[in-house]
């Protein structure tokens, strides 16, 4: 929530002054995201149904005067050097320690090819989305980053433009191939509502979500925490792309079930394309079911997507499918409606849909997760947040 109360903008506005001194030009925040239905298809132009988390990345910037451009992760204590951006689309990538600023480096590269010119900053980020946990901490991260940027120099990017540059340097810059859900849910989130995303045409319709006296969104971590960078999201991505070759489809969005069956794909591309074209058509369904506020239904609709993303799609993990178990097992009538895993997968987090009349849940889900894994979960309850903002300094952290 874009107010004084997010620790991640008072960490990077405490930051900024220890490191550069002063106040910065600009501070920004962009959230992270959980996402409701629709996994592994944005790269096939299929639906999502997202919803921005009130958990930010916060960025403080300002135009630096040492001809630097540095950028500063109080989370990692570490800084990193960027570079001139008007040569960083030639210049080498960092490796090992240096590499998380590749991302920020990107997204400087993205606002030069749009014709910006941009000076030296000096930048101070800090988060509160956990990292590697299937929350979106990098797409937040770049989407802060990108927020501050347009504002502090005036350049006219925003909404899904803006999306657009930071998934291009998440793809160029950091080499994940990732689809755009999570750019997109990060800038343009709306509080108390998932976003109805048709990565296709990239309409967004916004859709209520139940309120909070209703419903409870549990995230729940596997402790199993990951990179997309290592190969195995590129390889589903491929899958995919495969499969829809193989289809004579230009994406699987093209492709219904039952022309999927009659072509007698190899086994795997059929796997995977049937997950992807299953939840396509799952996605539309569980946004009217939330839209009605139809929660049983809507659970219905995680627990088939999970078995998709477990059975076909090949990317839960024992603790992940752990997690949606207990949530069976307590069931509606203990006050969990629906689970599923959210995000890439392997590993990361799942989410339970939670009723908020029973708020014992989380207690039961806790000790019955820690039960089957010998791993006390964490836990966080998250709500529907705005997308990115750029805070005005009368908002700022002890204004
Ligand atoms: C990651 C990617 C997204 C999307 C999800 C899976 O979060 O960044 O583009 O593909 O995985 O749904």
């Amino acid at each position: 929530m874009p107010d004084a109360a997010s620790t991640a903008l008072a960490r990077a506005l405490a930051a900024f002054a220890a490191r550069f001194g002063g106040r910065p030009a600009t501070l920004a925040r962009a959230p992270g995201r959980v996402n409701l239905c629709g996994e592994h298809v944005d790269y096939q132009d299929g639906l999502v149904l997202p919803i921005a988390i009130d958990r930010d990345c916060a960025v403080a910037l300002r135009p630096a005067s040492d001809g630097r451009w540095r950028i500063w992760s109080e989370d990692l204590r570490a800084f990193a050097e960027l570079a001139d951006p008007a040569a960083a689309d030639a210049a080498p990538r960092a490796t090992g320690g240096d590499a998380w600023g590749n991302l920020a480096r990107g997204v400087l590269a993205g606002f030069v090819r749009e014709g910006v010119r941009v000076p030296p900053l000096e930048i101070a980020v800090a988060s509160d989305v956990p990292m590697g946990a299937g929350l979106s901490s990098r797409a937040a991260f770049a989407v802060a980053v990108a927020t501050a940027v347009a504002d502090a120099l005036s350049a006219p990017l925003f909404g899904l433009p803006l999306a657009r540059l930071c998934q291009e340097a998440e793809q160029r810059f950091a080499g994940v191939p990732c689809g755009m859900m999570d750019q997109v849910t990060s800038a343009l989130g709306k509080a108390g509502h998932a976003l109805l995303i048709d990565c296709r045409s990239l309409d967004v319709r916004f859709v209520p979500f139940p309120p909070p006296e209703r419903a409870m969104l549990l995230v729940v971590d596997s402790g199993e925490h990951r990179s997309l960078a290592d190969g195995r999201y590129a390889e589903r991505r491929r899958e995919t792309e495969d499969a829809a070759r193989a289809a004579g489809v230009a994406m699987l969005r093209d492709l219904d079930e039952s022309a999927l069956r009659s072509m007698r794909l190899p086994q795997l591309l059929e796997r995977r394309a049937r997950h992807v074209v299953r939840e396509i058509q799952r996605v539309q369904l569980a946004a009217n079911a939330l839209r009605r506020e139809d929660l049983e239904l809507f659970g219905l609709f995680m627990a088939q997507g999970h078995q998709g993303l477990r059975d076909d799609f090949a990317v839960s993990t024992p603790a992940l499918d752990a997690i949606v178990d207990e949530a069976r097992a307590i069931g509606a009538a203990g006050g969990a409606g629906g689970a599923r895993m959210t995000g890439a997968g392997f590993g990361g987090c799942a989410i339970v849909l939670a009723d908020a009349a029973k708020p014992r849940v989380q207690e039961r889900l806790a000790a019955g997760v820690a039960r089957r894994t010998g791993r006390e979960p964490a836990i966080m309850r998250v709500t529907a947040a705005a997308g990115a903002s750029v805070l005005p300094p009368t908002r700022w952290p002890g204004a």
